[in-house]
């Protein structure tokens, strides 16, 4: 089976980095990526590269060299559709907010209406690959929608998951430590093999069950969540026994069996996968009457969110028990760095809990815009909109925020905050002056030969 033309649905986070990379990597292959949203498909097709919708480092220069090539970003889903060979389905799949798993279930309703346009619009067969992270056995019900509803043309379903991290998409893309392919009828199972193998060493190329493809997903942010939050856990013991979390993670991640990565302890993990993965494993579990399975994997979120209010309970406390009318510089709003994406954000729930301590809070990041930090914040329902607006301020200058404020908090963990000019930012503070580092970013013994009172996550405030 020949694949000659590619359409995506979805140009979000995952779609426009995958897409880009795949039309790179295959430039014989017409690849067609797709959204509703025209104001979104206007930024990924706009000349200065500057302006597509994700900031990613490296994607705008394979964005640059495919673009226009073999590489089309539009909203003319069915045209897309009706060409495809293979079409990707990379749309939100949103944590349910409404009816039976509210909370945890994964919210399918955008999954469900792609599959009933492909099924509405195909007249030849097609391989429909989930890229999206769906519950187990989503393909299941892709496949009797498609199959139910469709013109008698065959559709064979694939799970192909994703496992890039944003702020490392292009680098994830181009040097995957494994593709994960999951399904049923070899010859489709092959012709998407071949894509990847333009670029990715054939051992790394693997092939499962549906089902088992599906699980994986699930299964490794659920793991890699459970190492964050077994980390903070520990750096709340650390800060009551005077050891360091910094030097903890470095003894333990020398034992090859244990591993260095993925034990940086934080002010919590933020993304729009982890707690929404892991909530969506919780509910499967529950709905098989697994009660120890769901309980389990339920506290791994349970610890992020007790991480995420005990570094804004530190503050107040740090601060003689009153933050109420105080000015707290945040720096960064992001989920983590070299993103521009901002869901699940630690920041926003840190600055949510100081709000309702009536503090004043300022906010600068290098990426995140002001319209998205007060979006953020709104969505959050704790106060008016007017309210948001009058209690936080956002600034594109570092220097400017920190004028006159109370304290610093560090909330993602940017470069460039290290480089900063810390004794100048120390004579523009009020004294005494604080920082509260939720990344364990800058330099200990700096901030305090500086005189500031540090406290950084996982050790003692000095
Ligand atoms: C994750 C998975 O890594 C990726 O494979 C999957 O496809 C999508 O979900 P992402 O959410 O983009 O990727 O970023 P990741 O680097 O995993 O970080 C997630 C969160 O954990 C961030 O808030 C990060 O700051 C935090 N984190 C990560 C820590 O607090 N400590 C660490 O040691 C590592
Ligand atoms: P992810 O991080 O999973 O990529 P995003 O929210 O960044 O999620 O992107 C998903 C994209 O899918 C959004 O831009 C949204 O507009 C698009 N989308 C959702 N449903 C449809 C649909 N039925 N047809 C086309 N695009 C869709």
């Amino acid at each position: 089976m020949i694949i000659r033309k590619i359409a995506c649905i979805g140009a979000g986070y995952v779609g426009g980095p995958t897409m880009s990379v795949i039309a790179q990597k295959n430039p014989n292959i017409q690849v067609t990526v797709v959204d509703l949203n025209q104001e979104r498909i206007d930024a990924w097709n706009d000349s200065d590269l500057i302006n597509l919708p994700i900031y990613e480092p490296g994607l705008d220069a394979v964005v640059a060299e495919a673009r226009g090539r073999n590489l089309f970003f539009s909203t003319d889903v069915n045209k897309a559709i009706d060409e495809a060979d293979m079409i990707f389905i990379s749309v939100n799949t949103p944590t349910k907010t409404y009816g039976k798993g509210k909370g945890q279930a994964a919210d399918l309703k955008y999954i469900e209406l792609c599959a009933r346009q492909i099924a509405s619009i195909s007249k030849s067969d097609k391989i429909v690959v989930e890229k999206s992270t769906l519950p187990v056995r989503t393909a299941e019900a892709l496949k009797n929608i498609l199959e139910n509803t469709g013109n008698g043309v065959n559709f064979n379903i694939l799970s192909n998951p994703e496992f890039l991290a944003e702020g490392t998409a292009i680098a994830d893309l181009h040097n995957p430590d494994r593709v994960l392919i999951g399904g049923e009828d070899a010859e489709s199972i092959n012709a998407l093999v071949s894509l990847y193998e333009a670029w990715v060493p054939k051992e790394r190329i693997l092939r499962t069950n549906l089902w088992s493809s599906e699980l994986a997903k699930l299964v490794a942010n659920a793991f890699l969540a459970q190492r964050v939050s077994s980390i903070n856990a520990i750096s709340e013991l650390c800060e009551v026994t005077g050891a360091n979390v910094d030097e903890v993670s470095r003894a333990i991640g020398q034992d090859s069996r244990i591993g260095a990565k993925f034990l940086k302890s934080s002010v919590g993990f933020g993304g729009s996968c982890f707690q929404k993965d892991i909530l969506n494993l919780v509910y499967i579990a529950r709905s098989y009457n697994l009660k120890e399975v769901a309980d389990y994997w339920e506290q791994v979120i349970i610890l992020n969110d007790h991480q995420k209010s005990r570094f804004a309970e530190k503050i107040i406390q740090t601060m003689y028990n009153t933050v109420n009318g105080k000015k707290i510089a945040f720096l960064g709003w992001a989920f983590k760095k070299d993103t521009n994406d901002t869901r699940e954000s630690p920041a926003m729930y840190v600055a949510d809990h100081l709000l309702d301590e009536e503090a004043s809070i300022v906010v600068y990041d290098p990426k995140v815009s002001a319209e998205q930090i007060y979006r953020d914040l709104d969505s959050l329902g704790t106060r008016s909109i007017e309210e948001n607006r009058r209690l936080l301020k956002v600034f594109n200058d570092p220097l400017d925020m920190i004028q006159d404020a109370h304290a610093i908090a560090v909330l993602t963990e940017w470069d460039e905050f290290r480089g900063y000019d810390w004794k100048l930012i120390k004579n523009k503070m009020k004294r005494p002056s604080f920082v509260f580092d939720g990344r364990g970013l800058l330099d200990s013994s700096l901030m305090n030969s500086l005189n500031f009172t540090y406290y950084s996550i996982g050790s003692n405030v000095k």
